[in-house]
């Protein structure tokens, strides 16, 4: 008899058994569909962290967690980060395929003229004090943004869609770079629309007031090629991460029918943890603390002490138990751009010997931990002369793009619902 493509439960007090239909993938693993579960049986499948659950279907993101490999609609990410621009992620991870030369073009063009913010939000960010994180300013001028296009909150066509997305996508940039000069006391430098995307963050983060650029000593430009090609790589690199925590937090508000933009905040607030996008910042503070190479094997035996709640940030993944395929490319971009980009190489020694004694003690194989995205990444914004404080706004200028485009696949599936999980009670 051929085999059914279902799973039976039985439980063994009664006897009795449950089938569940299983529903297959495209790539990566099946799902068995337990939706009717509680009416069936009067229990919940208990699986608090999801390290068991998948919450949704979706066709943009693909990771292996055993492979190290990450596609964005079936295009490999070491592909797309060494020969496209972050701008035709975006219009990938929008579209569903690259985009041609003119419609790369007009996207770009559409871009630096919506990079440009009301003059409303300027006062809110002004309204912070100095010492505000970058991040809170950030996630409340998105949440703001909302009241600036409200219309949003209800799309009804295609080109609105379009719209909303391009809007967040180019005022993201903006409103960071905002934050930073916010928090250094120092004048707003307007988008310059004759600046690429990647470029123009650098240049409202550097530029001078009156928005010249300080003519380094031998004339150059303050912005190197090589730093707009790190840079970009690095936003193409954290564009879209399947259901991560703060992608989770994104269709959670879009579940309820809130405003796209108020979704977008909570995504940043939740991306800003340091067990999430806030480990960038914290793998820096971490090769600082511990100083220098001759450090690293104590640091890396208070990592395994339960202990001890020190961890190794930049290390480990809920996905990957291989590398972070991410982590490889910029670790190839550190080696190719170390002279270019001066990269500190104290920090880059530290970081090396923390990686060569883990990925060889049985406590880091044994739990399959390896370096993620965020131990690579600080290095080489560090070479870059962003300060710390940007380390997260820079992956929140890089998801945006992922959490717009999952949050409108969660409103385009017609069998969505409101997320609302249940729990073992074991109060009174
Ligand atoms: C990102 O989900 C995504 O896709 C996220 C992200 C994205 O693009 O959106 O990839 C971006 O957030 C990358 C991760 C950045 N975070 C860090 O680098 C912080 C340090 N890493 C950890 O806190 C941890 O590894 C997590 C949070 C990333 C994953 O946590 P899990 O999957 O819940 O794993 P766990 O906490 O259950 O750990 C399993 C074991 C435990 O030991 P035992 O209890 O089994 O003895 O591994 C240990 C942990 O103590 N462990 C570590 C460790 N990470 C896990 N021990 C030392 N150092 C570490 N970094």
């Amino acid at each position: 008899m051929a085999k059914k493509n279902s799973m039976t439960f039985i439980d063994n007090r009664t006897g009795k058994s449950y089938e569940y239909p299983i529903l297959e993938a495209t790539r990566g693993p099946w799902v068995v569909d337990v939706r009717s579960f509680y009416k069936d049986t009067g229990m919940f499948t208990y699986d608090p962290g999801f390290t068991s659950t998948a919450s949704c279907n979706s066709e943009l993101t693909f990771i292996n967690g055993e492979k190290g490999e990450l596609r964005y609609h079936g295009i490999e990410i070491e592909e797309l980060a060494t020969q496209h621009s972050y701008l035709e992620v975006c219009f990938l991870l929008s579209q569903g395929r690259l985009p041609d030369k003119e419609e790369l073009h007009a996207f770009d063009l559409e871009l630096r003229h919506r990079s440009f913010i009301h003059e409303g939000l300027k006062n809110l960010i002004e309204s912070f004090p100095n010492t505000a994180h970058p991040m809170a300013i950030l996630s409340s001028a998105v949440s703001a943004l909302s009241s600036f296009y409200f219309e949003h909150l209800n799309i009804n066509s295609e080109e609105e869609f379009e719209q909303m997305r391009r809007r967040l996508i180019a005022k993201i940039p903006t409103l960071a770079a905002f934050s930073y000069r916010h928090s250094l006391g120092i004048p707003f430098i307007y988008p310059d629309i004759e600046r690429s995307f990647t470029e123009n963050f650098l240049y409202m983060m550097r530029a001078y007031p009156g928005g010249k650029m300080h003519i380094g000593r031998q004339g150059e430009e303050q912005i190197r090629e090589v730093e707009i090609e790190a840079l970009d790589t690095i936003f193409t690199l954290h564009a879209d991460h399947e259901q991560n925590a703060s992608t989770t937090t994104v269709r959670g508000v879009a579940s309820t029918g809130a405003h796209p933009y108020v979704a977008i905040s909570a995504g940043i607030s939740a991306l800003w943890g340091r067990a999430h996008g806030g480990a960038n910042e914290s793998v820096i503070a971490q090769l600082e603390m511990i100083g220098s190479v001759k450090n690293v094997a104590a640091f890396v035996e208070r990592a395994k002490d339960p202990d001890d709640n020190f961890r190794l940030m930049g290390f480990g993944h809920r996905v990957y138990k291989n590398f972070d395929p991410r982590a490889k490319v910029l670790k190839k971009l550190q080696d190719r751009l170390s002279d270019e980009l001066s990269l500190d190489s104290e920090l880059i020694m530290i970081a090396r010997e923390i990686e060569k004694i883990a990925l060889n003690d049985d406590y880091f194989v044994k739990r399959n931990l390896y370096p993620n995205i965020d131990f690579y990444s600080g290095v080489i914004l560090y070479a870059l002369g962003i300060p710390r404080s940007m380390f997260t706004p820079i992956f929140v200028i890089g998801r945006t793009v992922g959490w717009i485009n999952q949050w409108e696949e969660f409103k385009k599936d017609e069998t969505s619902k409101i997320a609302r999980p249940r729990q073992l009670y074991i109060g009174k």
